[in-house]
């Protein structure tokens, strides 16, 4: 059973997250071409070769996605803007359709009581950009404070919170390093500068948000806990790296303006020259601090270049991504986030969610997986809250079943069943569950 809202610190908020490229439907509305749809186009990289073309075809169909959101009784929506859709050469003209659409759509949550939760670039980099070097291109940091500006201009005094980038640590290591992603390379120079220019890039677009006024402002970072594969203190110093380069970087250079030592012994020789001078800009001042959490990894030391260490599988139920179940991390990152980094400031988890094999029969999905998970995540989440923890809302991993990136759209995260031929929506017994948990009636 899922806990009731009356069981959280009063002011708890609860929300649904999704974002541009995985539910919008790329190809409505004037939007320039992406890396992903490049990275999409080429053979190996994505299940069955799917992009986000049309998607969830959110572009037409939101407002009976929001509807479905009031519905429930969320507080809250988690969305991202699409660069491409505003501005389609990433730099420069501005595609006023694009705009348009996110003017409705924040007007579309407000309408509805949902207080709208802006993030600006949740990874559908335009392909314009990604010529020019992308995230390896130290300019990304200015070309993004430009969307940024065009963007908040015409949202920004109607959204509730704002967040530059989704996921620093996807954008960058997942990307360059292990090339999993968008676009797709395995290079460590490329990784050390993605590294730097994500968090150059965050920094530049708070200046740019706190100039034209706004407030509310933050960081969204996922974590996932690493264990060591055994006993030994060579299995413990792999996932002390692990650990430092996937939830440490980040968070200490916006917290504490430096790169954790253990980390810079292996980027080091590949950051770009100067570095050190963006530490201040980077360390820009925010108000809130956002978690994505989802599972934890087993780490073990192996042969070969930096990092040397090698992922091992682990022995707890998994979701269909393959992702153990450990709620236990999620109340770790808590409070380890409040204690060493962001002290008194808000903490958000802004995605926790699971992929299911949902299957819609006769009209209705049984996710009770789902459930389950949900309610252990959420009580890991009440127990920081009892320990003082400063965590004031509550984001689930995704309103909708959508694209999942390099799996295409066979992972199904949604608590709304999506039938990809007619679009349709199904709530899954997950939402009915929610919505009863955040009925306010007693
Ligand atoms: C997160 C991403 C989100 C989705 C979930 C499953 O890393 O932010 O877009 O892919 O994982």
């Amino acid at each position: 059973m899922l806990p009731h809202r009356s069981e959280f610190p009063e002011g708890f908020l609860f929300g649904a997250a999704t974002s541009s490229y995985q539910i919008e439907g790329h190809r409505f509305g004037g939007a320039g071409r992406t890396h992903w749809d490049d990275f999409a186009a080429t053979p190996g990289n994505v299940t069955r070769a799917e992009n986000g073309a049309t998607a969830c075809d959110h572009y037409h169909r939101w407002a009976e996605d929001f509807d479905l959101m009031q519905a429930a009784g969320f507080d809250v929506y988690r969305f991202s803007t699409s660069w491409a859709r505003v501005m389609p050469e990433g730099r420069g003209a501005v595609n006023a359709e694009g705009l348009d659409y996110y003017d409705r759509l924040v007007d579309g949550m407000l309408a509805r009581g949902l207080k709208p939760a802006a993030t600006l670039y949740h990874w559908e980099l335009p392909s314009a950009l990604a010529d020019l070097g992308g995230w390896r291109n130290r300019d990304i940091a200015n070309w993004f404070a430009d969307y940024t500006e065009v963007v908040m201009r015409r949202i920004g005094d109607r959204v509730w919170s704002a967040a530059p980038i989704n996921e620093p640590w996807c954008v960058a290591w997942l990307s360059h390093f292990l090339g999993h992603h968008a676009p797709g390379l395995r290079d460590i120079r490329a990784t050390a500068r993605a590294m730097h220019h994500v968090g150059l890039a965050h920094g530049r677009a708070i200046e740019t948000m706190r100039g034209l006024g706004m407030g509310n402002l933050g960081a969204v970072c996922n974590m996932e806990y690493a264990a060591p594969a055994d006993d030994s203190a060579a299995a413990a110093a792999a996932a002390s790296l692990y650990d430092g380069y996937y939830n440490r970087w980040f968070l200490s250079a916006m917290f504490k303006g430096e790169y954790p030592a253990d980390v810079l012994e292996g980027l080091g020789p590949h950051m770009p020259a100067g570095w050190q001078a963006d530490m201040a800009t980077i360390a820009a001042p925010v108000d809130w601090v956002g978690i994505n959490y989802y599972t934890r990894k087993l780490i073990a030391p192996a042969p070969g270049p930096w990092p040397a260490h090698r992922e091992v599988d682990g022995p707890l139920p998994k979701t269909e991504m393959g992702w153990e179940i450990y709620p236990e991390g999620l109340g770790f990152f808590l409070r380890r986030t409040a204690r060493d980094y962001s002290g008194d400031l808000p903490i958000y988890i802004t995605e926790n969610g699971m992929a299911g094999a949902d299957r819609l029969v006769a009209g209705r999905v049984e996710d009770a997986a789902r459930i389950d998970y949900l309610a252990q995540h959420l009580r890991a989440v009440q127990s920081a809250a009892a320990d003082g923890v400063p965590v004031q809302g509550y984001f689930t991993w995704s309103l909708l079943d959508n694209y999942e990136w390099a799996l295409g759209y066979e992972k199904r995260f949604g608590l709304i069943h999506v039938d990809f031929e007619t679009l349709q929506r199904t709530p899954k017994a997950s939402y009915h569950a929610l919505s009863r948990a955040l009925s306010r009636k007693a």
